[in-house]
């Protein structure tokens, strides 16, 4: 989230199997002028329009096939209650500047009880057993929603594709993440300001950088993240375990709050336990002054596994607003070259149950 995309070339794809169910209002995009090995932009566009219009459920069909589709944005409010239902492929043009929609390639827009997918402004939604692979930027972007849950999302990237966080959140509340795999090149889940109760579980992670809560501060106005729950979530080959960033010399003062990750296995994660609150890629800030953001109750909980850097613990707070109410618990991070160590700094946690570094021994070192 933190980098500039500079690709040349990449296509997107999107899958979603779902059960098909017998219903009066089926918009097929066939009946709109769409067939298979063509270009559906017009024939979806007026298919979600008449659906849009129906006082009563329908649902807009993609059936099964190969369709190129340039972009869309599919505007609400709508009269009635829609299902999306795409059981085929759709393919998004090979050169992202042909892309015809502003800045995401597919938006569902002021959509309340969508059943399926949905990204701005959705309410009240299940969006389930989809597909996201190799998108050109993040594969979600979750602003502005309530109440919305991902089950069974898949998110395939490589390792090497830049600024592909899995799910990005931002300005949402009641947002709940479950049995879920993530594999990119960037964050898995990123959390921007204005989360609000998010709860991620069962998810695998990795490759990627992890799950992060950030990066905060970088710009005025930022609403607080509060309420974050990561429960038993396995994190895999990533740079970063959980982690919480934020730029020094921030703006303005925010606050990020009630934050707990429980019950996370790490397998040769190279920051299995992270609050960066000295985050400055490229030197883009002045390092010297103390970030704004105030961190506060959070909780790591039988946290277990193998780090792949020495320093498997760095909690490295603002010293102009230490973080307060931190809480390690049950802590069991190896290291294959040696013993692996912990530090901090600007933060005095509460320690309870086995500490595997031994909790807080050393000042920080920079990591990557
Ligand atoms: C949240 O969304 C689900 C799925 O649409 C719905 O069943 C539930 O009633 C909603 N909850 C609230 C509190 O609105
Ligand atoms: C989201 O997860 C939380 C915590 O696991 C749970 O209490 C809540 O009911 C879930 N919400 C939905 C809409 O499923
Ligand atoms: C933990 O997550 C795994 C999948 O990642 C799942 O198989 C298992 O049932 C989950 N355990 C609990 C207690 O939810
Ligand atoms: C460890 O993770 C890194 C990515 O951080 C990956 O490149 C490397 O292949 C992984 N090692 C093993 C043994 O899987
Ligand atoms: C920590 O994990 C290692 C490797 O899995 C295990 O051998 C060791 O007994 C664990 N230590 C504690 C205190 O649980």
């Amino acid at each position: 989230m933190d980098k500039k995309l500079h690709t040349a070339t990449l296509s997107c794809l999107f899958l979603l199997a779902s059960v098909a169910n017998a219903q009066s209002g089926v918009f097929d995009v066939r009946k709109y002028g769409g067939h298979a090995n063509g270009d559906i932009t017009l024939a979806l566009t007026s298919a979600w329009k008449a659906a849009c219009a129906l006082p009563t459920r329908s649902k807009v069909w993609i059936p099964s096939g190969i369709y190129r589709l340039s972009g869309i944005s599919f505007q609400g409010p709508c009269k009635g209650p829609i299902e999306f239902q795409l059981d085929g492929t759709v393919q998004a043009p090979g050169n992202p500047s042909q892309i015809k929609a502003e800045g995401s390639w597919v938006k569902f827009e002021h959509i309340d009880h969508l059943t399926n997918l949905g990204f701005n402004f959705i309410t009240n939604s299940i969006i389930r057993d989809v597909t996201t692979k190799d998108s050109k930027n993040f594969h979600v972007n979750v602003l502005g929603c309530t109440n919305v849950t991902f089950q069974h999302f898949t998110v395939s990237a490589p390792e090497n594709s830049i600024n592909t966080d899995g799910i990005h959140i931002g300005r949402s509340t009641g947002i709940n993440i479950t049995n879920s795999n993530i594999a990119t090149g960037d964050d898995c889940i990123s959390l921007g300001d204005g989360s609000k109760q998010i709860s991620v579980t069962n998810v695998k992670c990795g490759p990627g950088h992890g799950i992060s809560v950030g990066s905060l501060g970088k710009y005025k106005g930022e609403e607080p993240v509060e309420g974050l729950l990561v429960r038993n979530c396995t994190i895999m080959n990533t740079l970063n375990g959980v982690r919480i960033k934020t730029w020094p010399s921030s703006p303005a003062t925010g606050i990020a709050t009630d934050m707990h990750f429980e019950d996370i296995i790490m397998i040769n994660v190279s920051n299995p336990v992270l609050i960066d609150q000295e985050y400055c890629p490229w030197n883009q800030c002045n390092k010297g002054v103390a970030s704004k953001i105030k961190i506060s109750k959070v909780s790591f909980k039988n946290i277990r596994g193998t780090s792949a850097t020495q320093q498997a613990v760095k909690l490295a707070c603002s010293k102009g607003v230490p973080c307060e109410g931190v809480e390690l618990a049950d802590i069991n991070l190896t290291f294959k070259g040696g013993a692996a160590t912990s530090a901090c700094t600007n933060v005095k946690p509460r320690i309870t149950g086995k500490q595997n570094p031994p909790a807080c021994a050393a000042p920080p070192v920079a990591t990557a």
